[in-house]
């Protein structure tokens, strides 16, 4: 079961141009900034009630966000449903014929374990699974 929509994740061509939007307009609260390099992005977290907007900017163009912003510009990547179990959402998932892009979950941003499901199988949307980490 999916608990609730952890975050949207945003790709950015550069976080500190898109922070003039979402910091100072939106008013939304900054509260994380980190580089995940297994991901090839440096990313930020907002608050948002329980909920996050996470915004990705591409470390390099070859990265799959770098690939998707020379595709489809700037705007919406994926979405994050967060779960406190992954690796029986994972299991469960895949038995329901869902192609998952990471077999097992990975580290993902402010140390959650994160995957995602092949958006061919998600309706068109990028779907991510995360489990926080248990300070979060
Ligand atoms: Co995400």
């Amino acid at each position: 079961m999916f608990d609730r929509i952890d975050h949207v994740g945003i790709a950015v061509e550069a976080i500190d141009p898109a922070l003039a939007l979402y910091e100072a307009s939106f008013e939304m609260k900054l509260v994380h900034r980190e580089t995940v390099e297994e991901q090839g992005v440096e990313a930020v977290l907002l608050d948002l009630g329980e909920n996050h907007i996470e915004l990705l900017q591409p470390l390099d163009a070859e990265s799959p966000v770098g690939r998707f912003l020379a595709r489809n510009g700037p705007g919406m990547h994926h979405i994050a449903y967060q779960v406190s179990d992954i690796e029986s959402e994972l299991e469960r998932l895949r038995a329901a014929g869902i192609e998952l892009i990471d077999q097992q979950p990975r580290i993902g941003i402010r140390g959650s374990r994160v995957a995602f499901a092949h958006p061919k199988y998600t309706g068109g949307v990028l779907t991510e699974l995360v489990q926080p980490a248990e300070d979060h």
